[in-house]
């Protein structure tokens, strides 16, 4: 029986805390999508991502789109004549309600696919110390307060813990902080919401790390590895295939991978985009390691990618969003569970090398200001006008212990039972053959500015 009961106590205890600040939050009709081994379910049924980056106005301009209630009325016309089922947006603000703008989306079939940061409230990669900085209690009151605004609706499908924060060779020593936000998030669904909602990276493209990256945040203690592993791809640019975009090598790449895998950007504007990457990425040939994608994306911004232009309001959908729905008309999901794995060990972290300037296993300890809103709720979020994260409260002070981030509290409030999180978690999976430097250190769009 679901718990009604617990759920009852929760928003009576939240309720008691911060009165004024509760948000209403109907659950919908979408049922919750879970993680299963390396893929995604609802119920019993496999869930493949087929989705479109939805930030009109671009990320650093950051507004929020899921309160333009009727420009979003007007979009989600358009995202099921797309035949989309999730849409990802990289900025909200996490002081407001969203129970009309989710209604819609949820109505319509569509699942939310959220970023957790803002431009103002994100790790800062400008040097080791803004990042280690960064890593402060003001900044997780900010995503924490996004968990609290977004939880409640079941078609929140997952939040991203960051987006593109590696983007160079050079910036590996970001992995710790992205890893440790990751396990804070974490935790704080764990002690406090009913219902479990898969926490990952969305990571860049850059060829010399990205294999790192996915291995590093998979490795360690179950409450340090990542639900999912997301990469925005644009290594497929039309005319293409299977084979000369290189993506059956990064199949065989990650096939031994235990977390569902997709692309949380996709679409190389190179030439003509005829998105024939979709009939590879819902075929068997992938559907084994990958769940879906997102293609980049929705409107027309400056950097040429978009399907929609918009006029005075109006919409006007190019050749591009018919070259996308057609794409996405001819191509089924597989039938029965397309081939994913129900078992899977945590990977083996990278060791240290040019490529990854990470020294050790250990991840920051959450900074310990942060600990009254991991046991007591996050209270307000500070939404879009707030100051700003980067050099405020104070930044963590010490290593955690591995296992620390598992929950400690169940949801109505009581100490969790000691469950064990697997000592040895870190048991072996093959390391994967090094990934094929296809369309090397790509220039990617999309990323939300960090500083
Ligand atoms: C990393 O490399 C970029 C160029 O690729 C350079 O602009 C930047 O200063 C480098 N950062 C560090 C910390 O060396
Ligand atoms: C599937 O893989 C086979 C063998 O590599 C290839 O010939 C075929 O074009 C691929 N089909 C799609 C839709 O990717
Ligand atoms: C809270 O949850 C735990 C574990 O699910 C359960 O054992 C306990 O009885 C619950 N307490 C209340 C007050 O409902």
């Amino acid at each position: 029986m679901k718990s009604f009961a617990i759920l009852a106590l929760l928003s009576a205890a939240v309720a008691s805390a911060f009165a004024s600040i509760v948000p209403r939050q109907t659950k919908g009709n979408l049922p919750a999508v879970t993680v299963k081994g390396n893929a995604f379910f609802t119920g019993d049924q496999r869930f493949y991502v087929r989705g479109v980056a939805y930030q009109p106005g671009g990320a650093s301009d950051a507004k929020d789109p899921l309160l333009d209630i009727p420009s979003l009325k007007r979009d989600v016309a358009n995202f099921k004549s797309l035949g989309i089922n999730t849409i990802r947006v990289y900025t909200i603000d996490n002081s407001k309600n969203h129970d009309e703008g989710m209604k819609l989306l949820d109505d319509a079939g569509i699942y939310l696919a959220l970023d957790a940061n803002t431009p103002k409230y994100s790790l800062n990669r400008e040097s080791a110390a803004t990042l280690r900085r960064s890593y402060n209690e003001v900044y997780l009151q900010s995503v924490f307060a996004t968990i609290d605004a977004f939880a409640d609706y079941d078609n929140l499908l997952l939040f991203f813990s960051g987006n593109e924060v590696i983007n160079e060779r050079n910036n590996t020593n970001a992995a710790p902080f992205i890893k440790a936000v990751t396990r804070d998030m974490k935790q704080y669904i764990s002690n406090r919401k009913s219902r479990s909602i898969p926490v990952g990276y969305s990571a860049a493209d850059v060829a010399e790390n990205i294999e790192a990256q996915a291995l590093y945040f998979n490795c360690g203690t179950d409450d340090e590895r990542s639900d999912f592993f997301a990469f925005n791809d644009y290594s497929w640019c039309d005319p293409s295939s299977f084979q000369i975009s290189g993506w059956d090598k990064k199949v065989e790449t990650y096939k031994d991978y235990s977390k569902p895998i997709f692309l949380s950007e996709f679409g190389c504007i190179t030439n003509t985009r005829q998105w024939g990457e979709i009939a590879s990425l819902y075929h068997t040939n992938m559907t084994g390691v990958y769940s879906g994608g997102l293609a980049y994306e929705y409107t027309v911004e400056p950097n040429g990618y978009g399907i929609v232009e918009i006029n005075n309001g109006n919409i006007e959908p190019n050749a591009d969003f018919d070259r996308l729905k057609a794409a996405y008309e001819k191509t089924a999901n597989p039938t029965g569970n397309g081939g994913y794995k129900e078992k899977g060990s945590a990977s083996q972290c990278p060791s240290e090398s040019e490529e990854w300037e990470v020294k050790s296993t250990t991840l920051p300890a959450m900074p310990s200001n942060a600990a009254k809103y991991m046991n007591s709720g996050a209270g307000t979020g500070p939404g879009l006008q707030g100051a700003g994260s980067h050099f405020a409260g104070t930044a963590s002070e010490g290593t955690a212990t591995a296992g620390s981030g598992q929950a400690t509290r169940t949801p109505n409030g009581s100490a969790a039972t000691g469950t064990s999180n697997g000592a040895g978690a870190a048991a072996g999976l093959d390391i994967p053959v090094r990934m094929m430097g296809v369309g090397a250190a790509s220039v990617l769009f999309g990323a939300v500015l960090l500083f």
